[in-house]
């Protein structure tokens, strides 16, 4: 479904279930060039909105209860707004959560009704989670709090939910660009000083397609957090903050006093981090075979060191590299999902139809592709109607 269409099906469904209108907002799932694994790292990442997104129609409802319908699952959620009040339904909690960190902040949030919708794909790597939080934030710091809270602070405050009612202990990255996406640009975000700068990126002879494996992630209580306690265990012992100030020499006198698991995701940490500034350094330059070069190597990492790739993904990666993709890895939290990749415009069509059938002969169901197109992030699609 196209955004304009999705739009008119939740105006539609809000006017039904609650009448009249609300105010329609908008947030984007994201992709990621490089930087994987490297925000909680206080390293680089390398993300951009895209044109995929989370829509919500709300407005406030005068009580002190939120009324939510979950347009895609098709359910319909009513919590309040205190700490006690935490609904069980795992899409409810990420906007209950959003709620109680404006309120924990210091800002306002009262009740309200709401319709939303999604075409970010579930469990692909791409964020839908992000891009549901920073809907409701944004639309909450404009609804009830004049737009005081800062970007910035939109971000965390879905980081933080992700944190303390999701169960992912998750970096600021999906936020981040899903908060400050821009049309036509990636962005550099450094994780530790939280400086960020935007990066055309319009190439002429090149584009990115993402192949989604429909393989599905479970990022709770899972091996994303082990892999985040390895890498805080590597800097206690480095005794730096986080794995940014850490180098390969360092890493290497203390090989033998720490397990040979937490040696491996910290090595792919250490040289991820390095990646990440070649590639600026290449596309500053025009020079797409390097990028497409690191990104290689970046899933190799991912796959070999960090083990966050799957049977699936290194194939589609494998089949990547035979097929002249200048380059490709998995992206994301891993554990499936979807690989990115960079390749001449002349190999699209081909690369398209071979993945797509090779990958169906193999795994006996066709992974999805999309085109890239890089997009703004939150915002006000259409304001209501003035109380
Ligand atoms: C998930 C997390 C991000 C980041 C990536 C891996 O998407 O939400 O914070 O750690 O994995 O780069």
């Amino acid at each position: 479904m196209t955004t304009d269409q999705m739009q008119k099906e939740i105006e539609k469904t809000f006017a039904e279930k609650f009448g009249g209108e609300g105010s329609v907002y908008a947030s984007a799932g994201r992709i990621n060039l490089i930087g994987e694994h490297t925000d909680y790292n206080g390293g680089f990442v390398f993300p951009g909105a895209i044109d995929k997104v989370i829509m919500a129609d709300i407005r406030p409802n005068g009580t002190d209860k939120v009324r939510v319908y979950s347009m895609d699952i098709k359910e319909y959620v009513e919590f309040g707004l205190n700490e006690e009040d935490a609904p069980k339904e795992s899409w409810a909690r990420y906007i209950f959560g959003i709620c109680r960190e404006i309120i924990k902040r210091g800002g306002t949030v009262k009740g309200f009704d709401a319709v939303f919708a999604g075409n970010v794909p579930l469990g692909a790597g791409l964020s839908s989670s992000a891009a549901l939080e920073s809907c409701f934030a944004f639309a909450l710091n404009d609804l009830f709090n004049g737009n005081k809270i800062d970007k910035f602070e939109l971000a965390k405050i879905g980081q933080s939910t992700e944190h303390n009612y999701c169960g992912v202990n998750c970096g600021i990255m999906d936020q981040f660009a899903s908060v400050f996406g821009k049309e036509g640009n990636l962005m550099r975000l450094d994780c530790r000083s939280l400086e960020y700068e935007y990066f055309p990126f319009k190439p002429e002879d090149y584009r990115l397609v993402l192949v989604d494996s429909r393989v599905k992630h479970e990022l709770a209580d899972s091996p994303y957090n082990k892999r985040r306690e390895s890498c805080e265990r590597v800097a206690k012992r480095l005794g730096v903050e986080t794995l940014r100030d850490a180098t390969m020499d360092e890493l290497n006198k203390v090989k033998g006093d720490i397990s040979a698991e937490d040696y491996m995701r910290a090595k792919y940490v250490i040289e991820e981090k390095d990646r990440v500034l070649a590639v600026c350094d290449a596309l500053n330059a025009g020079d797409y075979e390097t990028v497409g070069k690191k990104m290689y190597e970046t899933h190799e990492g991912l796959s070999k060191d960090y083990e966050v790739s799957c049977e699936e993904l290194d194939y589609l990666n494998d089949l990547a590299k035979e097929m002249g993709v200048t380059g490709s890895r998995i992206m994301g939290g891993g554990f499936g999902g979807c690989t990115i990749n960079l390749l001449p415009n002349g190999l699209h069509d081909r690369f398209v139809e071979t993945v797509t059938e090779k990958f169906k002969d193999k795994y006996g169901h066709e992974p999805k592709v999309y085109d890239v197109v890089i997009s703004d992030g939150a915002r006000l699609v259409k304001e209501g109607p003035k109380a």
